[in-house]
């Protein structure tokens, strides 16, 4: 066996190499022909039935307008039923063909069904699923104090996409529709006081590409997204602290974010809705995040260095302790360029919701 192994060890890297060098001209000489085909081609979505959860703010909310913009039947999904109205009502006014709120815990089985049987019952089909809804991390793991509020964050940013594809997917095949699913550039960029959230995000995205592979041709297909700083009410500083409980926490957000620019969630969606349409495997937005895959693959130590000095060492001087990112984000004017005015500042506590 070791002699096997040894050949093996020899032989599969040049075949696979140069196989490689044929293959991949012309897997992109396709994929770049499907592009064009599936840009004039794109699915309409008029009077389509769109489930998106996690639709009170944020990402999903943005998702939710770039859908009614086509004239699709929306169901919206969250747990704040005030927010999710007033999303519902806009959603009306853009375009959409109907609009259904449903309160909802994601991280809940019996949800999940009750959400998807409800759109059904309600409109006869479903054509698109978007597993949006999550919840950010910010504490070390070591600091965590159980391992509850692991788990908690895990039942929702994993199995709260897990959930709706399970009772979704009969009427999917049935309409041959759509799975779109929110990652994120975390799946692979292990930023630090993350960990669960991160390990939830990769778990999520080769669960949805070993699915895909499993259902053929038997849906319209998957489209995995993964975003990496879009302004949100996660982005506003909205993280789940060491104890389980959400906390608005600016220095912590400062900390997590650095001077990175900020995109608008408007643009996020409208690259992810166009995805979808035009029936994408992923979507990666903002696109030149992507390279700091490369560092990931050839380099992680440089990579993880990176990460620890930008994110994690206490600047000397400091007595809070702050690393280099949040000291880059009181330098004045840095966040006036690089976060959108959306974000700069949490809400006042009177406008902060606790739901975790
Ligand atoms: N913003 C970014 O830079 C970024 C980057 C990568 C990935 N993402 C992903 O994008 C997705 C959307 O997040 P966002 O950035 O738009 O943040 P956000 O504004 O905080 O939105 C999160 C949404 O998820 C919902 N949600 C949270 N827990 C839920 C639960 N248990 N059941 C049902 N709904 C729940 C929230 O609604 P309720 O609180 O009302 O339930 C809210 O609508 C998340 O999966 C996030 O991980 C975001």
């Amino acid at each position: 066996m070791d002699l096997v192994q040894g050949i093996l060890g020899f032989l599969v890297p040049i075949v696979g190499f140069s196989a490689l060098l044929v293959i991949w001209p012309a897997v992109t000489f396709r994929s770049v022909a499907l592009r064009m085909f599936n840009a004039l081609f794109s699915e309409n979505m008029q009077g389509k039935v769109v489930l998106i959860t996690g639709a009170s703010s944020g990402i999903g909310e943005q998702i939710a307008y770039q859908y009614a913009r086509k004239g699709a039947v929306l169901v919206l999904i969250s747990r704040r039923e005030d927010k999710l109205r007033r999303v519902a009502d806009k959603c009306i006014k853009k375009g959409a063909m109907d609009v259904r709120a449903i309160r909802a815990d994601v991280s809940k089985e019996e949800d999940c069904r009750r959400f998807v049987e409800d759109t059904v019952d309600h409109y006869g089909r479903l054509d698109h699923l978007v597993n949006n809804a999550g919840v950010l991390q910010g504490f070390k793991f070591e600091e965590a104090e159980d391992s509850h509020v692991l788990t908690t964050i895990w039942a929702i940013t994993f199995w709260g996409l897990i959930y709706p594809t399970l009772y979704a997917l009969e009427h999917l095949k049935r309409s041959k529709g759509r799975i779109v699913v929110v990652s994120s550039v975390t799946s692979w960029f292990p930023q630090p006081r993350m960990s669960i959230y991160n390990a939830a995000k990769a778990a999520a995205f080769n669960f949805f590409e070993t699915v895909r592979i499993e259902l053929g041709g038997s849906i319209g297909g998957i489209t995995i997204v993964t975003p990496a700083f879009v302004e949100s009410e996660m982005l506003m500083g909205k993280i789940v602290n060491k104890r389980g409980a959400v906390e608005w926490q600016e220095d912590l957000r400062d900390t997590q974010l650095g001077p990175a620019p900020v995109a608008y969630a408007e643009e996020c969606a409208k690259a992810i809705v166009r995805g979808a349409v035009r029936r994408h495997r992923y979507v990666r937005y903002p696109y030149w995040t992507t390279v700091m895959l490369l560092y990931r693959i050839f380099t992680p130590e440089v990579l993880d260095f990176l990460l620890w000095l930008l994110f994690l060492r206490p600047m000397p001087g400091r007595k809070d302790g702050a690393p280099l990112s949040k000291v880059l984000t009181e330098i004045p004017g840095v966040k006036t360029i690089f976060y959108p005015p959306s974000i700069r500042n949490i809400p006042p506590k009177q406008q902060q919701s606790k739901a975790a």
